[in-house]
């Protein structure tokens, strides 16, 4: 006898239906020799099969899709035939709809005849389309992903939170020269040079805690990376940083800026060297100029002076009555003392043998007078007592950049005062160089065929310094010049 509690079999059956309808589940429940088919609510009301008692095999042709159907018939036929206890097939079967959904299709033979045949067979539907949409979305959007990180030109490399290589793109493979095989799962710091593996790794855990999605690796400062044979490189990187299910990690774009680095490199070198050459030929001029100069005043300036001296005493010694002689003598006086004054003058403008003699105060000072006395305006000249005897190449360029400031103001600006003050301000010269004339126009600072702006500038920046050339109309011109005192090296006077 069985226990009390035990089911009889049509209780068990209810009991069975009750709970796919509590579950509501798509269920199927097949009576193989009555070719009859029972569907749960949940089933009929996916699937568009036709209602009322049919054969399984027959009814499921007018909802699958033709090309899975075939499929279906075979497994349904071994099933039937006892060959196969149980089925799982992916096909596709229209909605009500009417769309083709992908359903996940099981079948289990539950029961069978005397003659062993199968007599009844239970099987679930599951959608499982959106599943597949989803799994086709997020293939198509990782081989779309794989396309640009393949073909980027930049390295990008992604790490866990190990820190163990998680990704290493083509460029990557390149610029480093490892195979991905070689670098997948090592630690990143493979990359990087031993002696930056500390700093390193602190960078990436500060930024780790800071939270922030992206942001440039060490900002303005260029990282150092190694390849495979150990050569060490410069790299511009960036880092961001993500957190899938508690795991964080970490993807680095990276460029190799070697190059760049070479050619900034050369290319300041070439700005030195040519800056060093400038000031090298203009000493050389100066030296050049100081040298004539001094022949000029010295050599012709003596025979002139000696020259003035023998004429005066012939004219002393002529009788009055010798009228056409004194008249060639006083003709000769006139011209030797222009060409004293001319001799005089060229010298100066060569070069004042003040600046070498008595420094660039007093070459200034007579500078200022000269062009006051030249050109009728006034000039306020004040300088402090550090810059009097500033050294060369200081004192040359500066007085070259007054002397054309003041022919300027005198050309130019119908100036009635010019103040020019020079100061030591610290490690830098200031030269100031201000008139109440007209005024310079901005498109005067690149007047086609005018040079004299253009070497105040170019002094200037063979002296490293700064310079500011500012006109305001009718209220004069402003230049304000800057110039670095070169730090004295042990040995010089
Ligand atoms: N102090 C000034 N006031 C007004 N205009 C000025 C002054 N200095 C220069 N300029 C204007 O700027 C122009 C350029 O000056 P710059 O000294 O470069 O050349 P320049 O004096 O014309 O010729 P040079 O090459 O002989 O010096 C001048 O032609 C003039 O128009
Ligand atoms: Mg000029």
């Amino acid at each position: 006898m069985p226990p009390p509690d035990t089911p009889t079999p049509a209780e068990k059956d209810d009991r069975w239906r009750e709970a796919v309808l509590t579950a509501g589940l798509a269920v199927f429940d097949w009576d193989v020799a009555a070719r009859r088919i029972w569907r749960s609510p949940e089933m009929l009301a996916a699937w568009d099969y036709p209602e009322g008692p049919n054969d399984a095999v027959d009814g499921a042709k007018a909802v699958l899709h033709p090309d899975d159907y075939p499929l279906f018939q075979a497994r349904m036929t071994e099933i039937e035939a006892g060959s196969l206890e149980r089925a799982t097939l992916e096909i596709r079967m229209r909605s009500r709809e009417g769309a083709w959904r992908w359903i996940r299709w099981r079948a289990r033979v539950v029961a069978r005849g005397e003659n062993g045949r199968p007599a009844r067979v239970v099987g679930t539907v599951n959608d499982i389309d959106e599943l597949w949409k989803g799994r086709d979305l997020a293939r198509e959007s990782q081989m779309r992903l794989q396309g640009i990180v393949d073909s980027a030109m930049d390295a990008i490399i992604s790490v866990d939170d190990a820190q163990r290589i998680t990704l290493f793109n083509r460029a990557a493979e390149r610029i480093f020269g490892y195979e991905p095989l070689e670098v997948l799962g090592q630690p990143l710091e493979m990359l990087i040079p031993a002696r930056f593996h500390r700093e390193h790794h602190g960078h990436v855990e500060a930024f780790g805690r800071t939270g922030v999605s992206s942001r440039p690796m060490m900002a303005q400062r260029i990282v150092t990376a190694v390849r495979k044979g150990g050569e060490e490189f410069p790299i511009d990187a960036s880092i961001s940083q993500n957190e899938i299910r508690g795991h964080r990690f970490y993807t680095v774009i990276l460029r190799d800026v070697s190059l760049r680095e070479r050619t900034r490199r050369e290319l300041a070198q070439a700005r030195e060297d040519l800056r060093e050459l400038s000031v090298a030929s203009r000493t050389a001029r100066e030296q050049e100029n100081s040298r004539i100069s001094r022949e000029l005043h010295d050599e012709l300036g003596q025979n002139l002076t000696s020259l003035k001296m023998d004429l005066a005493w012939l004219e002393a010694n002529t009788a009055p009555e010798q009228g056409r002689i004194r008249q060639t003598l006083a003709g000769m006086r006139t011209v030797l003392d222009s060409t004293v004054a001319a001799t005089r003058r060229i010298s100066a403008d060569l070069r004042p043998l003040m600046l070498d003699d008595l420094g660039l105060a007093a070459a200034l000072e007579w500078l200022a007078e000269e062009t006051s006395r030249r050109h009728g305006f006034t000039v306020d000249l004040a300088v402090d007592e550090a810059s009097a005897n500033l050294s060369e190449p200081l004192a040359s360029q500066a007085y070259r950049i007054v002397q054309e400031s003041l022919t300027n103001a005198g050309r130019h600006a119908a100036a009635g005062k010019v103040r020019v003050m020079l100061r030591t301000i610290g490690t830098e010269v200031h030269l100031d160089i201000e008139d109440d004339g007209r005024g310079l126009a901005p498109e005067d600072l690149r007047k086609k065929g005018s040079f004299g702006l253009v070497g105040i500038r170019e002094r200037v920046y063979t002296l490293a310094g700064s310079v500011e050339i500012r006109g305001a109309p009718g209220h004069g011109t402003v230049i304000h010049v800057r110039l670095p005192i070169p730090a004295r090296r042990e040995g010089d006077a």
